[in-house]
């Protein structure tokens, strides 16, 4: 577990903006057809261990997240075809989905954004698995990768 955290700096020379500055790459998010079938591969092949299994059916997701020493994947496999992920991999197939950057606020690192006139898909945080604080940003904003920006502090 991470115990330093992040702390806002100073953006480009010349700018007042306050960049986010990250304390990491939290996770990469993956999406897959079968979770039992992802799960089976990325333990057992692969060497992970199984973290957190959870269900998600207001975001018609099922999740698992699966560690590699202090590395994360977070496996996303739709509950249904008409669900943000059932949709992608019905256009893209399984495949990678996310990144997944950890800060110390998310309210805070949008609010930085925002004021870099960044794309953003949430403008407020919102409860994500395993109950964290997470937002999204818009893949366009970040040269074609959907980006997430996580708080390991609990939305309560
Ligand atoms: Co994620």
């Amino acid at each position: 577990m991470l115990t330093q955290w992040a702390r806002r700096g100073a953006g480009p020379p010349g700018s007042s903006i306050e960049t986010v500055q990250p304390l990491g790459v939290h996770h990469v998010g993956l999406a897959v057809a079968d979770l039992d079938e992802a799960v089976e591969s990325y333990t057992s092949l692969l060497g992970g261990v199984l973290e957190h299994r959870d269900v998600l059916p207001d975001q018609g997701v099922e999740a698992a997240s699966i560690l590699f020493g202090s590395s994360r994947i977070e496996l996303l496999a739709p509950t249904g075809n008409d669900t943000p992920v059932g949709r992608f991999l019905a256009k893209r197939g399984p495949g990678m989905h996310h990144v997944a950057y950890e800060v110390e606020d998310v309210a805070a690192a949008l609010a930085d954004l925002a004021a870099a006139g960044t794309e953003l898909i949430d403008t407020v945080p919102r409860r994500g698995l395993f109950g964290l604080q997470v937002a999204f940003i818009h893949p366009d904003a970040v040269h074609g990768v959907l980006t997430e920006v996580v708080a390991v502090a609990r939305l309560t």
